[in-house]
Order: C-alpha cells, then structure tokens, then sequence
C-alpha cells in the first residue's frame, strides 16, 4: 500500500500520510493539511473522522465484530466478571490471581461515599432523573477529594475510587426516588452482588443476592464496558483533554450519556414497545409510521441502527439470548418481548431497514433485562454508565499517557454575515 495519499488543490500537489492501525483500518493525517494548503477538513458529526488513535477496543461494523483489547466481546460475556473486563480495558491485559484480588480488594476499600454527600440526595426532587443526580454527584466527589485537580497524580486511586462509588451514588439515587431508607455497602459481596444489594435489600430484612441476577448483570455491564469513540467517550477525551479533575470529566460524558440518541434509548425503546401495547398497535403499523417521512414525524425505531454498525450488533445478539434464558429461568412472561421479537422480525425483512443497514443495536434488548431484574424504566441509563465507565476511565488514561496529547478544540467553516457596522439602538428597525 502507498505510504502517503495525493491531494490536488488549485493544480498543486500535496503528499498526506497514509496511517494504517493493527487491524488494516486507514487513516490519511491532515495535521498538516492547513499549514499547507489553507484548507481544513470538513465533516459534519464526525462520520469520517479519526479523533485519535487507541489500543483499547477494535470495532468491525460492517462484520458486527468487537473485542476488548483483542479479546472476542462474546468471550467475555461467557468468561469474565465485569471486575475482570474493568482490569483488562484499563491495564491492557487480563489480571492473574493476585492482581485481581488486590484491584478487587481496592474496590471493596473506596465503597462508600463521604457522609456528608449523602444528605444532597435529599435536596432533589423526587421526580428527578437519576442521570441528573449522578452526574451531579459525581462532579461532587471533585469537592471531597481536592488533590484531584493534580491530574497526573494518583490516578489509580481517583480510577478505583470512581469504579467504586459510581455504583454507591446510582443505588442511593435509586433507593431516594422511592422514599426508602438506603443500604450502606457490603464489601464482603462481589462488585455486582453489592450493587444489587444496596438496590434491593431493606434495612428491616434479610436479603439474599440472586445468583442468577448477579450473572446477568455482569454480563449486562461487561456488554457495556466500552465501544471506541462513541459520543460519550469522545465527550470524556475533548473534555479531558483541557485537563479538568477525573471526576469532572466523567461526569460530563455521563450527560453525553443521557441522550435519547446514545444511552438514553434503552429507556425509549421500553416506553415504545409498551406504547405500543397499550395501544394495540402492530408493529407493522408502527413501522409505517416510523418509515413515513412525509408527515415529518420524526418517529424512529430505538433501539435500531447505529453510526457504526452496518450489520447485527454483537452485544444485540448476546443480550437477545440472555434476555430469553433469564425470563423463561425466572418464568417471567413479558409480552414486551414479544412485540421487541416480532419488531425486529418485520424489520429486518423491510426494504427501508434493509436498505439503509438498521439493526438492532444494544439498546433494544437490554431493557427487558433490566426490567426483568426489576431496575426500574429511568435507571436503565445509569446502569449503562456504570457499564461505561472503565471505558472512559481506560480512555482518559489513554489520552493523558499520550506524548503528543492537545487540547481537543475543532475549526469550523464560518457562514455568517460578513463585517458590518455597529448600529445605534435608535438607528435600528
Ligand atoms: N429508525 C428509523 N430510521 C432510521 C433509524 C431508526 N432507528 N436510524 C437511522 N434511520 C434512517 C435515517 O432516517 C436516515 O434515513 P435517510 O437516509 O432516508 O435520511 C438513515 O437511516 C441514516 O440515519 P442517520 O441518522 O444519518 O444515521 P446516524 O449514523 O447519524 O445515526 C443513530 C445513528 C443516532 C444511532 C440512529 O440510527 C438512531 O437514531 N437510532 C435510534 C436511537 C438509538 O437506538 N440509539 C442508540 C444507539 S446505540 C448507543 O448509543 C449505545
């Protein structure tokens, strides 16, 4: 392959390097193209657009394939713990024995949160949305661990101490939104086991973790746990990238998060189907209207399609299976399953979704899990930042370990009104 590409503007010539990554991806660098030539690239929501370079996650959209590190996504839904899959994003390699037990044990050591925080819980609303409170909190934690604005110092313990609360801080919001008492951590519990715990159990009774639960949520968060340079995580790099506190720049990844066109579509797609049997409506019919662009509805299908995939979504498939085994073992009957297997079933054979490539993409099972785990509608986005943060944790280090790191800060191409006067307000129409 050509090292470099040739670019022609105004008949003059210009070599760009060609960049090619460990899986054959390419990449033509124009950090020099404006010195050079006076023109920058222009590539609206970055479709085209490499914002660095990472050994973290490898993503084949048009092959629906994904691997931490190197490591098959399916083979650690099956193998690993979420604790285990965490290690691997941030360290490069999978843990032994010790190394696992020590960051484990670092966990267990940073899971509660100041006392103090706790009584801010009481300040919001009943009706606020947990992601509001999370990402507020976690901004907060900036307040009681101040050495944080050194950002090169003490990164293991600002990481595990982060991993560590995130959950503390979503169960605490949890248990606030329903009016009952919350439940300090138990560190004797594994990491997934704990969290459950402190969402689940009462203060005035016993409280057995289902294993099976624990299973499935591992997996859930494991599926989660990174994707490249997704909206969040870009968010966490561009933000990072001007050297705010860890905790700082988490939380405005989790407000990326939010969104009802990246994490806050596994809430959607639950409201969708359960509007749709609550109104009878086949998903044919909802189809129709999804496809109709006349009427300039804007009704889109969650939970399908995605910037990258081009073909099944790896994690879709796995969670459908899940989703199965875990409803019929618990002898759950969801018809919100139902409709979600007959949606996809009309769709992939509709020449709209065929043509433009739409799948199902993680979002569209993950729901019924989370419902059948009993995580309530507006909790699902935060259960997939809990998922997310090793990998925006792994991408923050990524970036501060980067010799040639820079402020993130894009150009743009100017289309106002050219230089004009100042005009008295007595002057003005
Ligand atoms: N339903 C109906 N039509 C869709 C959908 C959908 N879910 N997704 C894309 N399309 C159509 C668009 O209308 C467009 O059609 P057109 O060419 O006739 O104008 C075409 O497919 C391309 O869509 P874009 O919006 O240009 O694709 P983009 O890559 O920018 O968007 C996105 C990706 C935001 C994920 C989009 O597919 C979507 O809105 N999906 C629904 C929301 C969702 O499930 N989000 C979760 C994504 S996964 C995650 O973040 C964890």
């Amino acid at each position: 392959m050509s090292t470099h590409a040739k670019l022609i503007v105004d008949d003059k010539e210009y070599l760009l390097p060609i960049v090619v990554g460990s899986e054959g991806e390419k990449a033509i660098d124009i950090t020099q193209l404006r010195n050079q030539t006076g023109f920058i690239t222009l590539d609206s929501g970055y479709m085209n657009t490499g914002s660095t370079k990472s050994a973290i996650t490898f993503l084949d959209g048009e092959q629906g394939i994904l691997r931490y590190r190197g490591i098959p996504i399916e083979h650690l839904a099956e193998h690993s713990t979420f604790v285990e899959t965490s290690y691997l994003l941030i360290y490069g390699e999978l843990p032994n024995k010790q190394q696992l037990q020590h960051f484990s044990q670092l966990l267990s050591n940073h899971s509660m949160i100041h006392e103090d925080m706790r009584h801010f819980f009481d300040g919001y609303p009943a009706s606020a949305h947990p992601m509001a409170i999370l990402s507020s909190m976690v901004n907060t934690l900036s307040t009681y661990y101040p050495e944080s604005v050194n950002v090169f110092e003490n990164i293991e313990v600002q990481s595990t101490r982060l991993l560590s609360k995130l959950r503390t801080i979503a169960a605490f919001s949890y248990k606030k939104s329903i009016g009952k008492p919350i439940m300090y951590p138990l560190n004797h519990l594994t990491y997934c086991a704990n969290f459950l715990h402190m969402m689940y159990a009462i203060p005035s009774e016993p409280y057995e973790v289902d294993q099976d639960m624990v299973k499935a949520l591992n997996m859930l968060l494991i599926l989660h746990a990174d994707h490249e340079q997704n909206c969040s995580t870009s968010t966490v790099r561009l933000c990072g990238s001007s050297l705010p506190n860890l905790y700082t720049t988490i939380s405005a990844g989790i407000c990326a998060l939010w969104g009802p066109l990246h994490g806050g579509a596994n809430q959607e797609v639950i409201e969708m189907l359960q509007k749709l049997k609550d109104s009878d409506m086949s998903p044919k019919e909802y189809l129709g209207k999804v496809k109709d662009k006349k009427s300039n509805n804007n009704i889109r299908l969650m939970g399908f399609g995605h910037r990258v995939y081009k073909n099944y979504d790896p994690r879709a498939k796995i969670l459908k299976k899940m989703t199965g085994v875990i409803l019929s073992k618990k002898g759950i009957d969801d018809p919100l399953l139902d409709i979600a297997m007959e949606m996809e079933e009309v769709a992939l054979s509709d020449s709209y979704f065929i043509e433009r490539k739409l799948y199902p993409n993680v979002d569209f099972y993950s729901g019924i899990l989370y419902k059948a785990m009993g995580i309530p509608i507006n909790m699902f986005t935060v259960m997939f930042a809990i998922g997310r943060l090793p990998g925006w944790i792994s991408h923050w280090r990524e970036m501060m370990e980067d010799p040639d790191r820079k402020i993130g800060r894009p150009r743009q191409i100017y289309t106002g009104p050219t230089e004009r006067p100042y005009v008295p307000m007595d002057k003005r129409k």
